[in-house]
């Protein structure tokens, strides 16, 4: 885990780093947010609210599938030495894959947020004492920290597990960037179990993005919240915004968005953004896949699926990528 130093270091780069991408995103003809941002604390814990909503079928879905194929999923990683997790997070999910895979040897989780962290590493060892963890603290999107990761890693069948359908918040050159720098991180001998929401009914998708109680809207709102906090902004969060989920059909995306209520002038760490009435700040892009469009997209990162594991309904995807 990083020093003091270093931790401080990396606080002053993600400060740059974030107001960059604010001005920058906010100065398009198109306002955009990079959806990133939406996990601070709050936006990481109202997360966690709507994974558990009734709307959200995701979550519930893929841990469905994760268990209920479990013995499938272990039987097919079985010659595996190393799990990789890229935004591990509180590292909940893998738990079901490391239960049915005891005498695996090592685990390295890459996740952002230092004390999620620290918090889930703490819960592994005592849960699972013969596990070697080798946690980094990092951003997945930066190959500076995918760099680092492949130090760690040593000889062996590595395999790079990415679930939760985060491969949905990038567009197709975006995800396509992605799988192949997991593809190379895996390395040769290596495979990634993915795990990817699939098309369904726009009903359903747009409610899971637009539930009863708000909860998505305030994540949504949160991120103006964090500029306004931690950038030294001055947006009108609770009367100058509104939440607005659309299902893209042509690109196969729920797209989310902060609409303005009325024309202002919002400063964000002395920068002047003019907002008209109507005007739209697109923050979250959340693809929705076929099997089809998957093994399209493992095609073109030189993979191809090798399993698949889907609920009763079809809602959700857990997919073995391998070389071709
Ligand atoms: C993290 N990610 C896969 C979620 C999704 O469904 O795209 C984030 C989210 N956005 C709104 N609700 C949940």
């Amino acid at each position: 885990m990083p020093s003091t130093l270093a931790k401080e270091r990396t606080l002053d780069d993600q400060y740059h780093t974030f107001l960059h991408d604010v001005i920058h995103g906010l100065r398009q003809a198109q306002k955009t947010l990079p959806c990133k941002y939406f996990y601070d604390a709050r936006g990481s814990r109202l997360f966690e609210e709507i994974c558990l909503l009734d709307e959200y079928y995701l979550t519930r879905t893929e841990y469905s599938i994760l268990r209920s194929s479990g013995k499938s999923i272990a039987e097919a990683l079985s010659t595996y030495t190393e799990i990789i997790e890229p935004g591990a997070g509180s590292c909940q999910k893998v738990q079901l894959l490391l239960k049915q895979l005891p005498t695996l040897p090592r685990y390295i989780p890459l996740e952002i947020s230092v004390d999620a962290l620290e918090h889930a590493i703490t819960t592994l060892k005592e849960r699972f004492p013969a596990l070697r963890v080798h946690p980094v603290a990092g951003d997945f999107t930066a190959q500076a920290c995918l760099d680092e990761v492949s130090t760690l890693c040593q000889s062996g069948r590595r395999l790079v597990f990415f679930p939760g359908s985060t491969i949905g918040n990038f567009n197709r050159t975006e995800a396509l960037g992605v799988l192949r720098s997991l593809k190379a991180l895996a390395g040769p001998s290596g495979a990634l179990l993915l795990g990817a929401d699939l098309i369904k009914d726009r009903q359903r998708l747009l409610a899971a993005y637009d539930d009863k109680r708000g909860v998505t809207a305030e994540f949504n709102k949160n991120i103006l919240r964090r500029i306004n906090h931690d950038l030294n902004a001055n947006f009108d969060v609770d009367d100058g915004f509104k939440h607005r989920a659309i299902f893209n059909e042509g690109l196969s995306r729920i797209e989310m968005q902060l609409v303005a209520c009325r024309e202002q002038t919002v400063n964000v760490a002395g920068e002047k953004m003019d907002f008209h009435r109507g005007e739209v700040i697109h923050t979250e892009n959340s693809h929705k896949y076929s099997e089809q469009s998957i093994a399209e997209l493992a095609s073109a990162a030189d993979m191809e699926i090798h399993r698949a594991w889907k609920d009763p309904q079809g809602d959700f995807g857990v997919f073995l990528l391998g070389q071709k």
